[in-house]
């Protein structure tokens, strides 16, 4: 097992890309924290695990609430003694509105969700993986982290924002033990893409059907690349952002 007795972080493991990373982590070997802001659905990923005899527990928490990944943290620490992974996952698309229309809340919560909570989990975490010299922290950006015209504004500059975050991150932590990557998902089968889909004028859904892949993939294709980061088999990998995309990057 590639991650036997790791403590692992999930953020927004409640539902799509993050609960199926749970799931493999927790195949892996590893101590699953599931943590969401919705209970019912990080519950539901939990039993899942769970049910095929493996270990996971869950931990409410809203990542764009400070307090909330504190807490997070800390019943992970209670819990398993210390904190090995964390997958900051969670993410909100916003909207798709005009310049003029985009409220500052609107960009605040987009902010807060996808770039901000990043910077305080990890910054959090840090303080038990520089205990022992060492963790693994894999940042889900999009990707609309590389190119406009896949999300709103608000999305497209968060997720840009996480590309930089891993890459400094990764540059200050390295030579501490602590490996920093991102993953860059394309258009995956989960409940967000369903609501961009749903948006006829969307540019997601006029070049799905262009990529070299011709679908949109599905949560499990991104769990396997978390697995790799996550282990030692990528150990000389650092600060690395890969496109898992079906090639829909490239044009
Ligand atoms: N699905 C895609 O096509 C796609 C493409 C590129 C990037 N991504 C990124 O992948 C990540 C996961 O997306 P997904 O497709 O699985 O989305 P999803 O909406 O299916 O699942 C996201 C999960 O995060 C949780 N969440 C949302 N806001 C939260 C908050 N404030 N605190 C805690 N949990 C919160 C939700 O409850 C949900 O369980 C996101 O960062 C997203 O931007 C997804």
């Amino acid at each position: 097992m590639k991650l036997l007795d790791k403590v692992a972080i999930i953020t927004g493991s409640g539902n799509g890309i993050g609960r199926e990373i749970a799931k493999a982590f927790a195949k892996e070997g590893a101590k699953v924290v599931v943590s969401d802001y919705i209970a019912e659905a990080g519950i539901e990923t939990t039993k899942m695990i769970n049910e095929a005899g493996l270990e996971a527990i869950f931990v409410q928490a809203d990542v764009a609430k400070e307090e909330d990944i504190e807490n997070l943290i800390a019943a992970t620490v209670e819990k398993y003694g210390t904190v090995d992974i964390l997958v900051n996952n969670a993410g909100i698309s916003g909207g798709l509105a005009d310049l003029n229309d985009i409220s500052i809340e609107d960009w605040d919560q987009v902010m807060a969700v996808n770039l901000r909570a990043p910077f305080l989990a990890s910054k959090i975490a840090f303080r038990e993986m520089s205990k022992k010299g060492q963790g693994n922290i894999i940042n889900i950006g999009s990707m609309a982290s590389l190119a406009a015209g896949r999300g709103g504004l608000p999305y497209t500059v968060s997720k840009h924002g996480v590309l930089g975050f891993t890459r400094q991150l990764s540059f200050m932590l390295g030579s501490r033990g602590i490996r920093v990557n991102a993953i860059l998902p394309g258009p995956i089968d989960t409940d967000m893409i369903k609501r961009v889909l749903a948006i006829p004028e969307h540019p997601v859904c006029m070049k799905i059907g262009a990529s070299p892949a011709g679908r949109a993939g599905q949560p499990e294709e991104i769990a396997k690349l978390a697995v790799f980061l996550a282990s030692e088999d990528s150990a000389f990998i650092h600060g690395a952002a890969y496109e898992v995309d079906g090639g829909y990057t490239i044009f």
